[in-house]
This record gives structure tokens, sequence and C-alpha cells, in this order.
């Protein structure tokens, strides 16, 4: 068995991560780490593991975690998470960072958005990107992989196939992503309390949003050109979940058929990527790893429709993924 630990194990992304892990038939959870010095029971902060994980948080020190662990999955809020990240990697464990601190090639590009120095920028451009089904290559040989941004998952496994076979233009891609309330994490804030949340539907991070870049730079991987994503989160009085709706063009006239065609082709090996013509919902994936995508066309436009789990497909279920396909087990175990 694998030893794992978690680095900011009272998290919402750590509640599923543990929950994933304690299903997995290759690991065993040795450590979970929290600032709170009262080293709670892991069932009193995540009530769910009552009489399941016999385990208390503990404060990180970094020797006595890497001597407990072989692998780690640090769940920390950016900027916290790197200066954690290269002190476990040094000491010779595998890592899973669920931040976006590796997540972007420029540190100039990171410290703008996030708007703080990059504590590690010598690993910054050099990390591999944790979409599995389209950087698998660099994932399998990586000591530590930048899962990705919750919505750039969604927005990304539809487009690139695309992009890739030249089915849609790259002069104007419009985003619009609903997400439920969990994307926020699990610390408190007045805007996420119940009453100014529930019964409403607000658009946010306008132009501003710092998923936007990451969306570019993988975009402008796949496709050589630069691109003008217009990307607007809302958020929605739900638990969790995220729906895109993109809106692109069409090249060559391709119509909904070919983008299915092209997507069934692109993925026919993946077991995550569900392509669907009929609807999809956040509540088909809930509490999954998939990703379920469907195409319609509206007059000159393809609008495509993604739904995923920001939690498990968008955040610990990717992470899983990665690290099964960092440590030579099936990419499925634990999340299938
Ligand atoms: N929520 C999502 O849907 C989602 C999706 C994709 C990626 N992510 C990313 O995943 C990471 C975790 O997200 P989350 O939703 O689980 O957040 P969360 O619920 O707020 O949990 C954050 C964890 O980090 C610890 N922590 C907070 N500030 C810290 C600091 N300054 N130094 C050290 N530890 C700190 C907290 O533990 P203690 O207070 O107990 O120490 C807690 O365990 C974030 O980087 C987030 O952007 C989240």
């Amino acid at each position: 068995m694998l030893r794992v630990g978690i680095v900011g194990a009272t998290g919402y992304t750590a509640l599923e991560l543990i929950k994933i892990l304690l299903r997995h038939p290759e690991v065993t959870i040795t450590c979970l780490t929290s600032r709170d010095p009262d080293r709670p029971h892991v069932s009193e902060v995540h009530s769910l593991f009552r009489d399941q994980l016999g385990l208390n948080f503990c404060p990180l020190d970094i020797d006595q975690f890497c001597s407990a662990v072989d692998f780690a999955f640090c769940c920390l809020p950016h900027a916290a998470s790197a200066e954690i990240v290269g002190q476990l990697i040094d000491k010779g464990l595998k890592v899973v960072d669920f931040s976006a601190d590796y997540r972007l090639n420029e540190v100039s590009t990171f410290e703008t958005w996030y708007n703080v120095k990059h504590p590690d920028p010598d690993r910054v451009g050099k990390t591999a990107y944790g979409i599995p089904e389209l950087f698998r290559d660099s994932i399998v040989d990586a000591d530590l992989v930048a899962n990705p941004g919750c919505f750039p998952s969604s927005a990304l496994i539809p487009l690139v196939p695309l992009l890739k076979s030249g089915l849609i233009g790259t002069s104007q891609i419009i985003i619009d992503s609903k997400t439920g309330i969990s994307g926020a994490g699990r610390k408190a804030n007045l805007k996420f309390h119940y009453p100014e949340c529930n019964e409403s539907i607000s658009a946010y991070g306008i132009g501003t949003h710092r998923h936007m870049p990451e969306i570019d730079q993988i975009i402008h991987r796949f496709c050589g050109s630069e691109t003008s994503v217009v990307f607007t989160p809302h958020l929605t009085p739900m638990d969790r979940g995220i729906l895109s709706t993109i809106y692109v063009t069409s090249a060559d006239s391709a119509g909904p058929s070919d983008v299915m065609d092209c997507w069934n082709d692109f993925y026919k090996e993946q077991p995550f990527v569900r392509v669907t013509s009929g609807s999809v919902a956040t509540k088909h994936v809930s509490g999954t790893n998939f990703c379920d995508i469907s195409a319609s066309v509206c007059r000159d436009t393809i609008v495509i429709t993604s739904a995923l789990d920001n939690l498990i497909k968008g955040a610990s279920g990717a992470a899983v993924q990665n690290f099964n396909a960092m440590c030579g087990f099936d990419e499925t175990l634990g999340i299938l």
C-alpha cells in the first residue's frame, strides 16, 4: 500500500479526496494536516468519517510528514501552497497540487493575476498540467502535477479537440459558466452565506477572473494562435457542480454532428469524458469524475455545453486520476 498524506485536509476538496482515497485499493491515508493546534480527530471536522478513519489532524512538520507518506496531495490556497510544495518535492515526495501556483507558465502572469509574489518561481513553467485526457504523457513522468482549475477543465475538455482539428475558429470564444458555492471553499465569507446566495444568481469576476489566463494558455498551446476568450462565471444556489455554455464559430461550415464525431474520436479511450447528443446537467455528474459534453447549433454559432462536479472532476477526482497516472496504477482506481 502506498502511504498518502493531505496538506490542508480540513477543506472541501480534501473531504472529497479522503472519500475517494478510502475506497482506493492501493493506498492508505497516513497523515492529514491542519493549522489547528488542537489536533481534532478527523470526524470532528468531517463527521462523515466517524468510525471510518482513525486519524487526528496535525500541524505540518515537513520532516515528520515526509517520513509518514510516500505521496502528497496539497489542498492549500494559492501562494500558501507553493511555500510548501517545493519542500515536499525536495524531500523526495511526488505531489499533486490543487492550487493555481504551478498552472501558469510565466511567473509574471501569475503575479499579475494573483497579485502576490510567487514563493517558488523556479518550478513555474516546468510543471505538468493535470488534465490526463490532454497531457497524460507529461503527467506519467512528473514529480509534481498542477491540478487544473475547475472552470478551465469544464471549458478545455470540449474545446481542445475542436481547436486541434480546426473545426472551430479561434477569433471569439465565449465561455459562460455557472458554479455551485463549494467552489469558493469552506472558509467563512459573507458573500457565500446562505441568505446572500440562496434564490439568487450573480455574475462575478467579469473580465478579471483568474481562470481566464489559464484557459488562454492551454488553448494557445494547442492551437498556436492567440485567442480572445471571454469568460464569465456565475454563482448559483447549488452546493456543487459547474455548467459551462460555450459559444464558438464553426470553421468550414462544421456543424454539431462534426463536433460530436470529433469528440467521439478524440475521447474514445477516455472513460471520464462522456459525449452525448442529449442535455447535460450538473445533477448527472454530481459526485462523479465524469465530464459530460454536448453540442448544438444556434444560427451560425455552435453552442457547447459541459458539466462536471467542481469538487471531483474539477478537483479531487482529477487529482486521483493524476495520482494513478503518476504511480502507474489503472487511472480509474478509486474514481469509477
Ligand atoms: N473548491 C473547489 O471547487 C476547488 C476546485 C478546484 C481547485 N480548488 C483549489 O483547491 C485548493 C483547496 O480548495 P478548497 O475548496 O478545499 O479550500 P478550503 O475548503 O478553504 O480549504 C483550504 C484548506 O487549506 C488550509 N489553509 C487555508 N489557508 C491556509 C494557509 N494560509 N496556510 C496553510 N493552510 C491553509 C485550511 O486548513 P486549516 O484552516 O485547518 O489549516 C483548509 O484545510 C485551493 O487552492 C482551491 O483554489 C478548489
